[in-house]
């Protein structure tokens, strides 16, 4: 079968099926840029209400501009991946300086700002603008390497290349944001990665995987690194029964507070947490081990208690905390 019919498909299926979320009652550039950027690698449901109060909270691009990074990471709290957060905040604040709050439509000046690559640069130039620009996401990759059978393993030079090139033929013509959306709703909800639902599928009949019933063979997954593991020791002092919280420089957890941690295990690592933070206190005991998974990395993190606590507690009224911080207070509560 044709492109033409594929896309026509997806259309017709998109109009019946598409979920009523938040992003998709708005076209206002700046929204569709927030609630893209906290859809990367994280779920649906998990975004909306988080999408809501930012929104309520931050309304325009010049209101978050003019937030500190705190605010920001308080609202962003529990999302994780708080780069994310960081590169929005200053991706905003050079289109309220350099263009007066209106996210340029070319997509040359969209990708040069911090924080835009080619699919977010894509996601908003489609649905925001109506412009013909292709996205490819991990459900989309999904898709069409399904339809066109890309035996290349997932991030791949080959399979980038076959993706985008598909992405971009498909997404020319008419509602090229609705197709954009269609293709990543149908990753989504029906072409899922281990139990896809063919027998409802709207282009099935376009389907190389699905006409060569190769539909659970593809795509080819990438080959993954095993995830890193990282020995820490983090010291919930109290002082005054509070625990000291410390803002954090990790590369993992910068601009977010917590309890004070270091890498390593044993008395030695939670001695070195507290030396690093010019904290001092009485080392109590070690209380619990919390274990804590990223997308690279899988954290064992120790949890010591200390008491009499002296040093800074320099928490602003707004601030962000980790759920690892939340699980490693949890564990010292008990
Ligand atoms: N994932 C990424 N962008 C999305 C969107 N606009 N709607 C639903 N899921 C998405």
């Amino acid at each position: 079968l044709r492109g033409g019919n594929l896309r026509e498909a997806l259309l017709v299926w998109y109009g019946a099926h598409r979920r009523d979320l938040p992003w998709r009652r708005t076209r206002d550039p700046y929204a569709v840029w927030v609630s893209e950027i906290m859809l990367q690698q994280t779920r649906v449901e998990t975004v909306v209400p988080y999408f809501d109060r930012f929104m309520q909270r931050f309304p325009s691009a010049a209101a978050l501009a003019e937030a500190s990074e705190d605010e920001v990471l308080e609202s962003w709290s529990g999302l994780g991946y708080y780069r994310r957060a960081r590169m929005l905040h200053a991706g905003v604040r050079e289109v309220v300086e350099r263009y007066g709050g209106e996210v340029p439509r070319d997509p040359d000046a969209r990708r040069a700002l911090p924080g835009i690559g080619r699919y977010t640069a894509g996601a908003i130039g489609s649905i925001a603008f109506d412009r013909e620009e292709p996205i490819v996401d991990g459900n989309v990759a999904r898709v069409l390497s399904r339809v066109h059978a890309i035996e290349a393993p997932l991030g791949s030079p080959a399979s980038e290349r076959a993706l985008w090139d598909h992405a971009g033929h498909i997404v020319r013509g008419p509602r090229p944001g609705d197709l954009n959306q269609a293709l990543m709703e149908l990753g989504a909800t029906i072409c899922t990665p281990s139990a896809p639902r063919c027998d409802i599928c709207p282009i099935a009949h376009t389907c190389r995987a699905q006409i060569d019933r190769r539909q659970h063979e593809l795509p080819i997954a990438k080959p993954r690194r095993a995830p890193k593991h990282v020995k820490m020791a983090a010291v919930v002092a109290l002082r005054q029964g509070r625990a000291l919280l410390v803002k954090s420089s990790s590369e993992l957890f910068r601009g977010l507070y917590g309890p004070p941690s270091a890498e390593g295990h044993g008395i030695e690592a939670a001695e070195r947490a507290l030396a690093d933070h010019a904290i001092r206190a009485r080392i109590d005991r070690k209380v619990a081990t919390v274990e804590h998974v990223l997308t690279h990395r899988r954290l064992e993190v120790e949890v010591w208690r200390a008491t009499h606590a002296r040093g800074r507690n320099d928490t602003p009224a707004s601030h962000g905390i980790s759920k690892l911080a939340r699980k490693i207070l949890a564990a010292a509560d008990h």
